[in-house]
């Protein structure tokens, strides 16, 4: 969409000529969303100009067109694949992006004007479900066969797709028994229902979402990139890519799943068809019939219920093994949805609430360079504030020199911003279309931005390092605020500003410095109050007294992370073994090997670390400091009931907080990973746990709660 386009003056007004830009540029999304399955710009944009545009026309009347975007569902049908009219119109949804409580009441507050109930009337009842980021599909059976499967197209027509959707696994090709006598078994024992099924009607158009699960979308992206092939830019436009596949081989690699959420059309129950009541009844009868129907379905009283629904599903959202982008009410008697009608394109009974949306457009103002604890540079775009996933998002990670170039991210560029969940925020994509001419192209600097010594990058490898070490104030700063973390030596109140003020005017230069640190420097420093300095000496003082563990992890031994460090720690007993051994001259690698989690790239960190002198005698320093640790005994004689064993941590557990847990596990010799897969050994579950309790069920891993864990602790091994 060119910036051209906005605000043009024209004789017929300025809102006349805004309305026409707006089609015109919605017209284009459209296309690409809908047609191409190649968007440029974020949903969120797009329902932006969307609303802008209706906002316009129910102002402005008489610029309504009976071809504008608003007056009709988006799509297009295209004309390689056959088109399919629709026996009966696939709508679209209202859509909600309040916060729960008006999005929802709003909703409520409508339906109950229009059946014109009053404020003494018992609340609606609703079934709330989740909405799906995918695409809609309208599935028809004729005497139980599956005969055609169609895109939702423009609501009226749409495309013939049913030689792709006989691959997706989920969605039956025949169903169970057209009448219950009849059942020999063919429904898939995964509906879990033991009921009767009700007989399956003669005509039967099942509605609901083909989607891509995330883990599905990510593998299937690695292995577009290791053919060289293009790359998807999130799991819908996958999923649309593969319906739209016109190669049935191609579109069955790519793994897609399904979720039923409605009806077409269907035999009259006059002539024999199904008489439901409710929606919440048809959803458990399509289950019945072999259909996927999201377990999150929910019946839900009142407003105030679908407020908490909402607050709920919104909290377990990023858990979800797949996208959803917001959640759906519908009134859940059927009498009551007809009564309620349709207005143009979306129905009475039923809105969509979103989520505050994932993905947002902003601009780049500038792309640093930023040097890591062990000097590696991290390309980072500083953008115009956006907000995004729930949170303002001012700079996002380009994480290195190739996925700077592979996204050719510039300064001024326009791109797309996602954060999902508590992950770190990403640019998506560009819009080149929207860069500024003259947008230069990054290059990683071949000098350390901070320090000035040369910047390099070994064969092999995706990053670029400082290689002036300790020289470096950045790495220098870096590495005090590695050791004084919570889970290293434990600095209370040793954060980035006092670190950087500290370093910066010369008080600290290496870690023993900061035990030489007393009142008059600290108080020295801009805007340090007495209190202040008193707590960090103190804190300072607290440190010193440690574990091995703690203190070798605090060091910042290229490679040795927590897990790595107790296990030395645990193997040698004692830092001077460790040092002794790796002082050696000879390889140290059988010695370290011994180790569990100790391959050759770690014992080679180890052994280089320890074997150049000013670590020595850091170590040396920091011990006439008086900075003590207690040493473990060896291996030998702790017992590890839990050795060989991995867990994965999940949900809130009654008393231990989930570090507290992983210490424990750790201790025993287990080892603590982050997903579940067929290697994990036992689930930790809590309450509120989510989907990797769920993968636990599915792969058949041992559940255990806090209890059944402390009794393991407890039994020898
Ligand atoms: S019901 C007449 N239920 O959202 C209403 N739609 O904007 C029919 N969607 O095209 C839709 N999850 O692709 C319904 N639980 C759900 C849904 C859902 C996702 C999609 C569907 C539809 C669009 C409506």
């Amino acid at each position: 969409m060119a910036a051209s386009h906005l605000h043009e003056p024209s004789e017929a007004g300025p809102d006349a000529s805004r309305v026409e830009a707006l089609r015109r540029q919605l017209h284009h999304h459209a296309h690409r969303y809908y047609v191409l399955d190649d968007p440029e710009i974020p949903d969120a944009e797009y329902d932006r100009l969307f609303r802008e545009l209706q906002a316009l026309e129910a102002a402005h009347p008489e610029l309504l067109r009976p071809g504008s975007p608003t007056q009709r569902v988006g799509g297009r049908a295209l004309d390689r694949f056959a088109n399919v009219r629709h026996a009966v119109p696939m709508l679209s949804l209202r859509t909600e992006t309040d916060t729960e409580a008006t999005g929802a009441s709003s909703f409520d507050a409508r339906v109950r004007r229009e059946l014109a109930l009053s404020d003494t009337d018992p609340p609606m009842e609703y079934v709330a479900e989740l909405k799906f980021d995918g695409l809609a599909m309208n599935l028809r059976y004729e005497a139980g066969t599956l005969v055609q499967a169609a895109t939702r197209g423009d609501g009226e027509v749409g495309e013939d797709v049913t030689q792709n959707i006989r691959t997706v696994g989920q969605v039956p090709l025949k169903l169970g028994a057209v009448r219950p006598e009849l059942d020999e078994g063919h429904a898939p024992a995964s509906t879990g229902s033991t009921r009767t099924a009700l007989p399956v009607p003669p005509v039967l158009e099942v509605r609901g979402e083909i989607y891509m699960r995330r883990d599905d979308f990510e593998a299937l992206n690695a292995r577009q990139r290791e053919r060289g092939e293009k790359t998807f830019v999130n799991p819908r436009n996958a999923a649309a890519g593969a319906v739209r596949q016109l190669d049935p081989k191609v579109a069955g690699e790519r793994p897609l799943s399904f979720f039923a959420y409605g009806l077409g059309e269907v035999t009259p129950a006059a002539q024999g068809g199904p008489a439901f009541e409710t929606h919440y009844e048809l959803l458990q009868t399509l289950k019945s019939w072999g259909f996927p129907v999201a377990a999150q379905v929910q019946i839900a009283q009142g407003a105030t219920e679908l407020i908490a629904y909402h607050e709920s599903i919104g909290r377990r959202r990023d858990e979800l093994p797949f996208d959803i982008d917001g959640v759906v009410y519908k009134v859940n008697r059927l009498a009551l949805q007809q009564q309620l009608g349709f207005v143009t394109r979306e129905p009475r009974w039923a809105v969509a609430h979103k989520f505050p949306a994932q993905e947002q457009l902003t601009t780049v103002l500038g792309i640093e360079v930023q040097v890591g604890r062990t000097g590696k540079l991290t390309p980072v775009a500083r953008l115009a504030p956006v907000f995004v996933g729930g949170v303002t998002v001012t700079n996002a990670t380009l994480h290195n020199e190739d996925e700077v170039r592979r996204k050719d991210v510039r300064v001024g560029d326009t791109v797309i911003v996602r954060r999902a969940g508590d992950v770190i925020p990403e640019v998506v994509g560009v819009l080149p279309e929207r860069r500024p001419p003259d947008a230069p192209i990054f290059t990683m600097p071949h000098e350390c931005p901070v320090c000035g010594s040369a910047a390099v990058r070994e064969e092999g490898e995706a990053d670029y390092r400082c290689s002036g070490g300790l020289f470096c104030s950045a790495q220098r700063k870096q590495a005090i605020l590695h050791f004084g973390q919570r889970r290293a030596v434990e600095i209370e109140g040793l954060g980035e500003r006092l670190v950087d003020q500290l370093v910066d005017t010369g008080v600290i230069r290496t870690l023993p410095d900061l035990y030489r640190l007393g009142l008059t420097s600290l108080l020295a420093l801009d805007r340090m109050a007495d209190k202040s300095a008193q707590n960090i000496v103190e804190a300072l003082q607290k440190s010193k007294q440690t574990t091995l563990p703690r203190f070798l992890f605090g060091l910042g031994i290229r490679h040795v992370g927590e897990a790595t460090a107790k296990a030395l720690a645990q193997h040698f007993g004692k830092l001077d073994a460790i040092m002794g051994i790796t002082a050696e001259s000879a390889p140290p690698a059988e010695r370290l090997a011994e180790v569990d989690d100790v391959g050759p790239i770690v014992a080679e960190s180890i052994h280089t670390f320890f074997q150049q002198p000013h670590n020595r005698e850091v170590v040396e320093q920091l011990r006439a400091c008086g900075v003590t640790w207690t040493e473990a005994e060896p291996a030998a004689a702790a017992p590890r009931p839990l050795a060989g064993k991995t867990f994965v941590i999940t949900g809130t557990l009654p008393t231990l907080s989930r570090d507290q847990a992983k210490d424990l596990i750790e201790a025993a010799g287990g080892k603590v990973a982050g997903s579940v897969s067929r290697k994990t050994s036992y689930v930790l579950a809590g309450a509120e746990a989510g989907s990797k309790l769920a993968r636990a069920q599915e792969l058949a891993v041992a559940v255990l709660d806090e209890a059944a864990l402390l009794a393991l602790l407890n039994t020898p091994a």
